[in-house]
């Protein structure tokens, strides 16, 4: 099988020219001007960007969380993400304290394999870190390719580490070429106020954000940093929200330490004015919430100075009625939202268009750095010969709008409904096969495989 994309403007994160792209199996083959090549199937790309498949490398298919499971399975969500543009996912797996990380990882091959449209990985999150986690840590990398391993700062008695735990794992991790992650919170401030506002009867969405002020993530981002430093293992910080946060890791870069921050599209462009809509504040009900606009502000600036390296969506998505087990108490709102779908076509729009980030910029953090951090460049990431031909090819001016009505995710609610949109996916090559065409879906449940992982943290 042969396809030939004539005449496109190809993107990546460091070139913008237009070409031929050749794709012969799975892989690019060649790129050039007027390629002579005869194919299968000849796309004209005329007046279209094309650009390598986004890739999250945040988000929860089908995972238990908060006493019920999230709404999308690997076969929607995948499918979802592709209909967006986006061709790879990393997903996260959650140990059961108690249990070993061999155990969860065969849970989540039964939700993944053989089910998934668009191609994934795990990262592996480590809930119980002792003597035999840590050997399993080393054949995760050795045997399984999953070589990034998440933490958690918050969510005490079911999720969280202590900081001993985290050194520990720092040490294992960084000795045998891997990289922690961190959802950087601190715990225990968090459920201290979630407590003092529960006590007062304040049990409200808006409660949710006002349990989880700017100082518990800026807090908990210097203290990775600073462990991280002293224990040489490289670290990224998940869906950093604020300017605290991010003066934490700047404070860091004066050290010359590099911690690697992935924000996502939610809090680029959403504000906590959301959680004013009573109930309807529900449905932005996510750890870290919302922030302020100065937020914005400063995570837009942080992508341009090389700060911020990814945007992500933490993709969790939950409907209405799960929504509403937390009717009479924000605390049992499960938390996160859906985005997985319109993460590039937002960051695009409200990004390259709106002149706050360049092309080259816009493919860097959808695309090219998540494949770099987290071992799996130039496979992914890029279009380069060589390279899996994992392509979108985008109007760059077609308008449309956001809605539940036509969006793919299984959640019976858009968090950005209505939103206008200039720029839409049209065609979405994966692995050398065309997936999307003009919204119909060409490829069938199972294409998506497990992408495995080398060594992680190439310098950006
Ligand atoms: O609200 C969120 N973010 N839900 C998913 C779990 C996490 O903390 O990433
Ligand atoms: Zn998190
Ligand atoms: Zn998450």
């Amino acid at each position: 099988m042969s396809i030939l994309i004539k005449n496109g403007r190809v993107i990546t994160a460091t070139d913008d020219y237009v070409a031929d792209v050749f794709i012969e199996g799975e892989k690019v083959s060649a790129i050039g001007k007027n390629l002579p090549f005869k194919a299968d199937q000849v796309i004209d790309a005329t007046g279209h960007l094309v650009f390598p498949g986004g890739i999250d490398p945040h988000v929860h298919l089908d995972m238990p969380f908060m006493g019920t499971y999230s709404a999308d399975t690997y076969e929607t969500g995948t499918l979802a993400a592709l209909h967006g543009g986006t061709t790879m996912v990393i997903d996260f797996i959650l140990q059961t304290q108690g249990d070993t990380l061999y155990n969860a990882l065969r849970e989540w091959q039964d939700k993944s394999l053989g089910k998934a449209y668009g191609d994934f990985s795990y990262h592996m999150a480590v809930t119980d870190f002792n003597e035999n986690t840590a050997k399993e840590v080393v054949q995760m990398i050795e045997k399984e390719g999953i070589s990034s391993f998440k933490t958690f700062m918050a969510y005490k008695g079911a999720l969280m580490i202590d900081d001993g735990q985290m050194v520990g794992l720092m040490k294992v991790v960084k000795e045998n070429g891997g990289l922690v992650t961190v959802h950087a919170t601190n715990g225990d401030m968090i459920d201290h106020l979630i407590a003092k506002h529960r006590s007062e009867g304040k049990l409200s969405p808006l409660y949710h954000y006002l349990s989880q002020p700017e100082v518990t993530e800026a807090e908990a981002s210097g203290r990775f940093a600073d462990m991280s430093d002293y224990t040489g293992c490289p670290g990224y910080i998940v869906h950093m929200t604020c300017e605290g946060a991010l003066n934490a890791v700047r404070l860091a870069t004066r050290r010359n330490q590099k911690v690697f921050v992935e924000t996502c599209i939610q809090y680029l462009l959403l504000d906590a004015s959301l959680y004013e809509r009573d109930f309807e504040g529900a449905k932005w009900v996510m750890s870290p919430p919302l922030r302020q606009k100065k937020d914005q502000e400063t995570l837009w600036a942080g992508l341009n100075q090389g700060l911020v390296q990814v945007v992500g969506t933490d993709h969790c998505p939950f409907t209405w009625e799960q929504k509403h087990m937390g009717k009479d108490d924000f605390s049992k709102i499960p938390n996160g939202h859906p985005a997985i779908e319109h993460r590039v076509e937002l960051l695009y729009s409200e990004g390259v268009r709106k002149g706050k980030i360049s092309h080259n910029k816009f493919v860097e953090a959808a695309s090219t750095n998540a494949a770099k951090i987290f071992g799996m460049f130039p496979r992914k990431g890029t279009i380069a010969v060589g390279s899996d031909a994992d392509i979108v090819i985008f109007d760059p001016n077609e308008e449309h709008t956001i809605s539940v009505n036509t969006h793919h995710m299984n959640v019976d609610y858009s968090g950005y409904e209505g939103w206008e949109v200039t720029g839409k996916t049209k065609k979405v090559i994966l692995r050398g096969q065309l997936a999307i065409d003009e919204g119909e879906v060409k490829i069938k449940k199972g294409y998506g495989e497990f992408i495995r992982r080398g060594k992680t943290g190439m310098v950006i």
